[in-house]
């Protein structure tokens, strides 16, 4: 889908017209809802499932996050976000995202809101793989492709 950096107006977008997008580790899915190749920022909803992980990453820039449902928690900090929590990281926190679900049929969802590129790092702490807004992006329409599926326009 052509990007058009002059759309300038109201959006709104019903979260079930966008597919869960796997997001590379087991039990873990994005939802793209905005994002701005602009400012290199998204927003999106993240759904991890009982016993999913998203690996240990740097943020570049910093993170705000709300959680819908579910219980979760950082492997590098001593609380545990839960429904309505509000979650702010500094540019340049380090964390590997532990679910806390116990219901097979309850994923935790919290919607970020992510400033910027990450930094995911490997076992040994090496740099593994950047996720900017513009691999996000791609992500979202490499999966539309293949589940046949016509991308939305959430690059705005
Ligand atoms: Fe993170």
């Amino acid at each position: 889908m052509a990007v058009d950096p002059a759309l300038n107006t109201d959006m709104m977008l019903r979260s079930e017209d966008i597919p869960w997008v796997p997001q590379g580790s087991a039990n873990v899915w994005f939802k793209p809802l905005r994002i701005s190749l602009e400012t290199g920022s998204w927003v999106n909803l993240l759904k991890v499932a009982r016993g999913g992980v998203v690996s240990r990453h740097r943020h570049l820039a910093e993170v705000e996050g709300w959680v819908v449902q579910g219980r979760w928690h950082y492997l590098e900090h001593d609380w545990q976000a839960v429904p309505g929590s509000y979650v702010y990281e500094p540019p340049g926190d380090v964390h590997t995202l532990v679910s806390d679900s116990t219901d097979e049929t309850e994923p935790m969802l919290t919607l970020f809101k992510i400033h910027g590129p990450i930094e995911y790092m490997d076992d040994n702490g090496e740099l593994a793989y950047v996720e900017t807004a513009e691999s996000k992006l791609k992500r979202y329409h490499q999966y539309c492709e293949e589940i046949g599926t016509e991308p939305l326009q959430l690059v705005f």
